[in-house]
């Protein structure tokens, strides 16, 4: 295993993405969690970028990591970092380098095989190496940072001031690609094997339990539940709560999947009115996820004990789609990452007495939509776009109603089948439409009218944390904006957004 020390980067993932992508296992850590255990069962350590500098001392950090006679690669940070401990000078930043750099190789080193002699690579920092510890050498430099990668060959520990792990450093995957193989480190994971080593971890968890998952509509939730199902058979039951927030045909498809793959139990509850009542007069973005996620869970603990009581049974466990980044996000791993929104409603188990199991707890969406294509998972399910568990109540900027939901509901169903039909569907990573609580004036007919304007979202993205506005063609936008205004009753205007992320977020709110 490789630990990933998280400094309090944004992108830290990435890192681990990667890695795993190379076949090799890797994890994140917070600088505070690096016990004597974790230094002896991991293979090499990566330190990551972070917003502090070296001088702040305000990080927590076990230095046995550093003398532990393992591989070491700093990214940015921890480049700062390794020169900082083993005695270099890390000059204090007057100002910032953002951006593009030409990185060129200083020195013969298999750090950089196959990577050409200049390259491009993404560079985000304000303090810079100054002087190198002894027995550290430059490795590649830039026009303003002299010591962009430096190394001590012996002792197998190297920084770099760039982003190998983010898509703009070309050979980025390369450079972490030949650090594993200085480190010497065996390629022997393999998310497609996970299936059965999986099903018997939740046998030997579960034994003759009862199990109960709520299902969101999304495929990580509906993966666990293939897992157990298959592990466990009809010990597992299915919750699926239409809270009214969701796309036209959302519970549909879960109805029709869950009969696809021959799920026996699963209760549909419809709290579409309950949820509504909850939002009323709610327009703080964060309020609204926290109501929804109380909802969710009053809602849960009702269904649970009628199914408890109608088939005479006794849930054991709750089970989770939860994955990786769920689980490092909430556990906040990045103390010193700043928060921009909650994204995960994990609250869930709490107050249900309930012992948890999540099969898919350590692995990457990646990896998990590679278990569902083994499970037979339809295609289309796959396909379809991320949804936020609070569903289209963060795409009504302010107070959410029945007319709203109607409007916005209606609006994403036309985005939506519009891209379809010219397969730009597929070709971004994400589309949304929102409402925007402002009324402005039109022409219809013969008539004035006075409504709500609808925002149209859509991004290509490579995973969601950075992304660019998708390049329809005005044929598509004005064919969409048409539909919408004549269709969708109390809208009169619609807009196309053309932000980036950063420094805008996907969702509104
Ligand atoms: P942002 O808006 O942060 O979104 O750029 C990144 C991705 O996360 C989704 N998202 C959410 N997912 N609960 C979720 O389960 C949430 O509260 C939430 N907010 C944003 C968003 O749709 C995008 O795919």
């Amino acid at each position: 295993m490789i630990a990933i020390i998280d400094f309090g980067s944004q992108v830290a993932h990435l890192i681990a993405r990667r890695i795993r992508s190379l076949n090799v296992y890797a994890e994140i850590l917070a600088p505070d969690a690096v016990s004597e255990t974790v230094i002896a069962k991991s293979s090499a350590f990566i330190l990551s970028g972070g917003p502090e500098s070296v001088y702040d001392q305000k990080i927590n950090f076990n230095k046995d990591i550093l003398y532990a006679n393992k591989p070491i690669l700093g990214i940015c940070y921890g480049h700062q970092l390794i020169a900082h401990e083993f005695g270099g000078k890390v000059l204090r930043a007057n100002r910032k380098e953002f951006g593009i750099a030409t990185l060129a190789v200083a020195k013969e080193h298999r750090l950089f095989a196959r990577i050409p002699r200049t390259s491009p690579v993404w560079m985000s920092h304000g303090d810079t190496v100054e002087q190198l510890p002894a027995e550290f050498e430059i490795l590649a430099e830039s026009d303003n940072c002299k010591a962009a990668a430096i190394g001590c060959t012996q002792k197998k520990i190297f920084g770099v001031q760039f982003h190998p792990e983010v898509i703009h450093t070309q050979y980025g995957v390369q450079l972490l690609e030949n650090f594993l193989t200085i480190a010497d480190i065996e390629r022997d994971w393999h998310p497609d094997n996970l299936q059965n080593k999986l099903i018997n971890e939740i046998k030997a968890e579960v034994g003759d339990d009862a199990v109960l998952i709520g299902l969101s509509g999304g495929i990580d939730s509906l993966v666990a539940a293939c897992l157990l199902r298959m592990a466990i058979d009809d010990k597992l039951h299915c919750v699926y709560v239409d809270s009214g927030l969701t796309r036209i045909g959302d519970t549909h498809h879960v109805q029709e999947v869950c009969k696809a793959l021959g799920f026996s139990n699963l209760s549909i509850i419809d709290a579409s009115a309950q949820f509504l009542k909850n939002l009323e007069n709610i327009s703080e973005p964060e309020e609204k996820r926290r109501i929804i996620g109380h909802t969710f869970i009053e809602i849960f603990e009702t269904a649970k004990q009628k199914i408890e009581k109608e088939k005479n049974i006794r849930f054991e466990f709750l089970a989770q789609g939860t994955i990786y980044p769920d689980r490092i996000e909430s556990a906040q791993a990045s103390v010193t990452a700043s928060k921009i929104k909650t994204h995960h409603n994990t609250a869930l188990p709490d107050t249900m007495q309930l012992r948890v199991i999540e099969p898919l707890r350590d692995l990457y969406k990646d990896e998990v939509r590679a278990l569902a294509k083994q499970l037979h998972i339809p295609a289309a399910f796959l396909q379809r776009h991320p949804f936020p568990g609070p569903g289209l109540a963060i795409r009504i900027l302010g107070t959410v109603d029945a007319e709203k939901l109607e409007s916005v509901r209606n609006a994403d169903y036309i985005f939506t089948q519009e891209l379809q039909k010219t397969d730009w569907y597929n070709k971004v990573w994400q589309s949304l439409a929102a409402l925007i609580p402002v009324k402005t004036v039109g022409v219809m007919g013969d008539h004035r009218s006075y409504e709500y304007m609808i925002v149209l979202r859509a991004i290509t993205s490579i995973d969601g944390m950075t992304a660019d506005w998708a390049k329809l063609p005005d044929t598509l936008l004005t064919t969409i904006a048409t539909r919408i205004v004549n269709e969708v009753a109390g809208v009169n205007r619609v807009l196309y957004d053309i932000t980036q992320k950063p420094p805008a977020t996907i969702e509104y709110e």
